[in-house]
């Protein structure tokens, strides 16, 4: 067996800032109302005309990834996507990048995870490269939330919070099993689909029925039960965690950097007073970016190790939890 390690990162955000300013111009919000309840201060989101998607962010980040792996395109063995707001319903995002980066017909498979989206990536990536079959495995999480939030007042509780990107690794072997990827723990609870979830379109309700019922119908856009959500969250992130570092015999003193899925910045204070963490040994970057969803922890630990926030030996913990419910963490020697 082989262990795989993270040989390239890289991100993409467009470049249009939307403040929370902005914001209440659109509904009937504020700026304190938003930083108080989430720490957000502004997010990204794709301008009307600009020819980013999930996919097309995706293939930008993965560019600049693969660069800075030191390996060209033609070295990737494997595509993992991961995504909620594909391009489209079907094919995934996966097979578009093939095309996009002009890759030799390599296997591409999209994960359909919402905010665990990029730590399920990794652990199937990580799977691949453990057995052999893989030696170099591109991994992506990008969004493209705001051409599908309700920006109206009806919608606030939700639209405040989502914000576009894309970020990309590139997994590669390591042959050193105490370096790179030590353990993934994944977990999931359908029970709590409902509690944060877009209904449509889906094969039960599908498009004609969607147009009949005009505006009346909100089930295209995503609902959240927002404080359920936040007390589950808060919960999972701590068990996983926690089981992350007892399978590789680590106490919470052990970890030298934290990377919490950016769903919301008293989550991520919550965790590190939990786990007793300096500010030093957290990344948030949620004020910049909103909740990015499945690119939020990648694009996280890309701008971490950007800002030389991560060295060679430090035990790095990823961790997220969200729609489905899932949740999923990833203990790392760096
Ligand atoms: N601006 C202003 N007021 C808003 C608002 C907005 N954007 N959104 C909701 N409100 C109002 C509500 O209508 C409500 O008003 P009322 O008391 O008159 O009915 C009030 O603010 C409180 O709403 P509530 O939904 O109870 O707020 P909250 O404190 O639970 O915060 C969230 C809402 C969404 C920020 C919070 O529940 C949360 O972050 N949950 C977790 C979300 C998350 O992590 N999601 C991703 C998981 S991966």
């Amino acid at each position: 067996m082989y262990n795989s390690k993270i040989t390239g990162l890289g991100k993409y955000v467009p470049e249009n800032v939307v403040t929370n300013h902005d914001l209440s111009k659109l509904m009937d919000t504020n700026d304190a109302w938003i930083q108080e309840r989430t720490g957000i201060e502004e997010r990204r989101w794709i301008k009307e005309g600009s020819e980013d998607t999930s996919a097309v962010m995706g293939a930008k980040a993965a560019r600049i990834a693969i660069e800075r792996s030191g390996l060209t395109k033609d070295d990737i063995d494997f595509i993992v996507f991961a995504t909620l707001s594909p391009d489209y319903y079907f094919p995934g995002c996966g097979v578009q990048i093939q095309d996009m980066l002009d890759m030799p017909t390599i296997g591409a498979l999209d994960v359909r995870n919402q905010c665990s989206g990029f730590v399920y990536a990794l652990s199937v990536a990580d799977q691949f490269i453990k057995t052999g079959m893989y030696k170099n495995v591109l991994v992506i999480g990008a969004e493209y939330h705001s051409n599908g939030l309700d920006k109206t007042t009806r919608g606030r509780s939700v639209s405040v919070i989502f914000g576009d990107g894309a970020g990309a690794c590139v997994l590669s072997r390591e042959e050193d099993n105490t370096k790179g990827i030590l353990s993934t723990h994944l977990h999931s609870q359908g029970k709590y689909a409902d509690k944060l979830i877009v209904e449509s379109p889906s094969i039960g309700h599908w498009v004609p029925e969607i147009l009949n019922a005009k505006d009346q119908d909100i089930s295209y856009f995503p609902y959240m039960d927002g404080q359920f959500v936040f007390k589950n969250a808060v919960v999972r992130f701590s068990e996983v965690i926690m089981e992350g570092l007892a399978k590789n015999n680590m106490q919470k003193e052990d970890i030298d950097m934290f990377i919490p899925h950016q769903a919301n910045l008293r989550i991520s204070q919550f965790i590190q007073r939990k786990f007793g963490l300096t500010d030093d040994q957290v990344f948030n970057n949620i004020q910049k970016y909103g909740n990015t969803t499945a690119a939020s922890i990648i694009i996280a630990l890309t701008e971490a190790w950007e800002e030389g926030k991560i060295k060679a030996g430090d035990n790095v913990v990823l961790a997220a939890f969200g729609s489905g419910f899932t949740w999923g963490s990833v203990i790392i020697k760096w």
